[in-house]
């Protein structure tokens, strides 16, 4: 059983190349953030203001957030309602990252994170996957690119959308996220120590996706390698004896 944690700050590209890369070997893509969101949008949804610790903590035990999956594709579930779409709204991404600084938070979506990557084979992605969530996924990887570089591509695809942003007040947010995300007390968003890095500025998005598919490939092949020399060190013992 194969799974790979991706971690990176926001708009390193881990959700397109983590959904490529998972299509590709066949195993699901659960997109950590969702979750985050979906809290941040039940607060914002009761009015709360998303910095206030316990008001957020105090709303866990009347929410339920499950995931779903729709033809391999991912939904969101608060309540029994499909939210998916709600929760990329421009501000439920601020207050995602506000609830997620919450450890009641954190502990609320642990299990159903941990279950989920248990039960399947899958590329998990968020911010920390590989150090609290998979700290035994047989890959890590750090996706990251710089800020003027992510803000670049949030732009174009904010613009194809329609929905066109000023270029400044997306980077500054984005700077203010990443501080935000990887200087909370509980779970920063950092490298594991064994996570291999990729740095995505100005590397085309196939080459990517190319990068973590043999990423992956060279992590099974070492766990395939790794059963066969217990199966064989047990059949050792079977014969010794
Ligand atoms: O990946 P995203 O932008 O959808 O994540 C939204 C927020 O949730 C982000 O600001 C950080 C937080 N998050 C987290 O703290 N831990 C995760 N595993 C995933 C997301």
């Amino acid at each position: 059983m194969l799974d790979i944690a991706i971690d990176g700050p926001s708009g390193a590209g881990k959700s397109t190349v983590s959904r490529a890369a998972a299509a590709e070997l066949g195993v699901i893509y659960v997109d950590t953030g969702a979750l985050y969101r979906a809290v941040g949008v039940a607060a914002l949804r009761r009015g709360l203001d998303t910095k206030d610790r316990e008001g957020v903590a105090a709303i866990l035990p009347e929410i339920t957030i499950t995931l779903g999956f729709v033809e391999g594709e991912q939904h969101v579930y608060l309540d029994g309602e499909d939210v998916s779409k709600a929760i990329r709204l421009p501000e439920a991404s601020m207050a995602a990252s506000d609830v997620s600084a919450v450890p009641a938070v954190r502990a609320f979506l642990f299990d159903l994170q941990r279950t989920l990557a248990k039960e399947n084979d899958c590329i998990m992605d968020g911010r920390d996957i590989g150090t609290v969530v998979l700290p035994d996924a047989g890959l890590k990887i750090f996706l990251t690119a710089s800020a003027e570089e992510r803000a670049r591509r949030r732009f174009l695809e904010l613009e194809q959308r329609g929905t066109p942003v000023d270029f400044d007040t997306l980077l500054q947010e984005i700077i203010q996220r990443d501080y935000q995300d990887s200087h909370r007390e509980i779970a920063p968003l950092r490298p594991a120590d064994d996570a291999v890095i990729v740095d995505t500025t100005g590397v085309p998005f196939d080459e990517v996706v190319a990068r973590v598919v043999a990423l992956a490939h060279e992590a099974m092949a070492k766990l395939r390698a790794a059963e066969i020399l217990e199966e064989n060190e047990a059949y050792g013992e079977d014969t010794d004896a």
